[in-house]
Formats: structure tokens, sequence, C-alpha cells
């Protein structure tokens, strides 16, 4: 799909990864609507890069229901999540508290989804880019058990939908990364002891040139791409 033209709608973007993405379409033409609960901060990135902003808390089905309904994106990218730095966790987080990280991080993304699929559909088409995490794969242990979980749902709902792009005209794609360098992220790192850094961070530039990647190629529905700090961008094999 040509990004050029159409209105996208970015999730939590009002800083970080989001608001990256945010200017990334933008900058290729797309009509942003960027939502976020944190109205200064969404304002301000609105006005630096001519999107619209509106406020959203995408854990309200209310205000989601009624926001998608009005501004029908024909690209929505479920961005808005994290809190794996939340503590405490699962078993020590009481059930509300855990509970709210499944909303945030895969509730959230499956319901907007949903929300889109009729409109896009009578628009001739969307495309829907769902955020994962690394802390979503593999099978080793995670401080955040209710955040690694949610993103390892959501990657896996990506791919059961692969056939919408048959029935709905719509292609749900999902990118994986690892720690990106927003500004929290650089700021993080570089609080940790040399020795406990890690690789460098995934650029912003890689991140918001797969999801426009999974955007523009309609051959790529239902598909996954990992963004790991020491390969390169890998399209995984569904
Ligand atoms: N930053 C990373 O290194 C990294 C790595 C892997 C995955 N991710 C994923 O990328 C996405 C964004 O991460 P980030 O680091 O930029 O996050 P962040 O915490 O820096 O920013 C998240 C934004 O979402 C907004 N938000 C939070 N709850 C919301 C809600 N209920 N409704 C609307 N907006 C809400 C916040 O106000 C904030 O502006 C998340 O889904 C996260 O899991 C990030």
């Amino acid at each position: 799909m040509e990004i050029s033209g159409k209105r996208a709608l970015v999730t939590g973007a009002a800083v970080g990864t989001g608001r990256a993405i945010a200017a990334r379409l933008a900058a290729e033409g797309a009509e942003v609507v960027l939502v976020d609960v944190d109205d200064t901060a969404g304002q301000e990135a609105a006005r630096t890069i001519s999107a619209q902003y509106e406020h959203l808390d995408v854990l309200d089905d209310q205000a989601l229901t009624a926001l998608l309904d009005r501004t029908r994106p024909n690209i929505l990218v479920n961005n808005a999540g994290g809190g794996a730095v939340l503590r405490p966790c699962f078993p020590d987080a009481d059930p509300a508290r855990w509970s709210a990280s499944l909303d945030l991080n895969l509730r959230a993304p499956m319901l907007a989804t949903q929300l889109v699929l009729d409109p896009m559909r009578e628009a001739g088409g969307g495309v829907v880019i769902n955020l994962g995490s690394t802390a979503g794969r593999g099978l080793g242990p995670h401080v955040s058990p209710e955040y690694s979980a949610a993103k390892a749902a959501l990657i896996r709902f990506t791919s059961t939908l692969a056939p919408l792009r048959e029935t709905h005209r719509v292609r749900v794609n999902c990118v994986v990364p690892d720690w990106v360098a927003t500004d929290r992220g650089i700021a993080e790192r570089e609080a940790l002891p040399p020795a406990e850094r890690g690789p460098a961070l995934i650029p912003l530039q890689t991140l918001t040139d797969t999801v426009v990647r999974l955007i523009e190629d309609d051959a790529l529905a239902g598909r996954v791409v990992l963004l790991d700090r020491e390969r390169s961008p890998e399209l995984l094999e569904p």
C-alpha cells in the first residue's frame, strides 16, 4: 500500500517509538493522527511533525471505538504498550496489576484491530502494524512474565490473521524490536555499567524503515520482522 495520501493512526505516539513512527509516516506523506494519554507531549509531537493530536486511552473501549469510527484510518499502528520495567510483576503483583499489562499490550491492540476491519474493507483495504517485543520471543525467563506473555501472544495473534488479506483486504503485520534507541532507551542504557550495556541499541531509523516496509509490501500479511540488536532485520518464516 502506498503511504502517501493515506490516513495513519499511531497509538501511544507522544514519545518514543510511536513518535518516531508517526513522524516517519508523516514524512512519507500520510495524514497522521497521533493519540496518547499524555496531552502535553502529544500536542508538542503533533506540532513538530504536522500531525493531528487526539487524547485517547486505548484501555477505554468506548473512546477507542468512537475515535476509530470518527477517524477511519487506512493504516493503524498499535504502538501503545510497555511497562516491562514496572515492578512488582507476576507473581508478586496482584491480579489487577498484571491484568492491566495484558490489557495494554494485548487486549487493546486486538480490539483496535477488530474495530478497523470493516471500515478498512469498505475503504478498499488497509494495514495494521503491531509493536511486539523480543521479550515475547523464545522460551527463557523474563523479569515481567505478563509483558513477555502479552507480547508473545501479540506475535502469534498477528500471524494467525494472514487470511484477512483475502477476506477483508487488511494486512496485519508485526515488528518485534529488541531494545530501541529512543531518548529513554539511550538514557537507561547509559545508566548501566558498561559491562552490562550489551550491543548497540536498535536505531529508530531501522524500526521506522521496517514499519514502512510492512505497510508498503502488499505480499506481507500475518508476517513478523525481528529486530535483534546483533543481527540485520529478519523477516521470520510463517
Ligand atoms: N523502547 C524499546 O526499546 C522497545 C522495545 C521493544 C518493544 N517496544 C514496544 O514499543 C512500544 C512503545 O515503546 P516505547 O519505549 O516508545 O514506550 P514509552 O513508554 O516511551 O512510550 C509509550 C507511550 O504510550 C503512551 N501510553 C501508555 N499507555 C497508554 C494508553 N493506555 N493509551 C494511550 N497511550 C498510552 C504513553 O503516554 C507514551 O507516550 C510498546 O508497545 C513497547 O512494548 C519498545
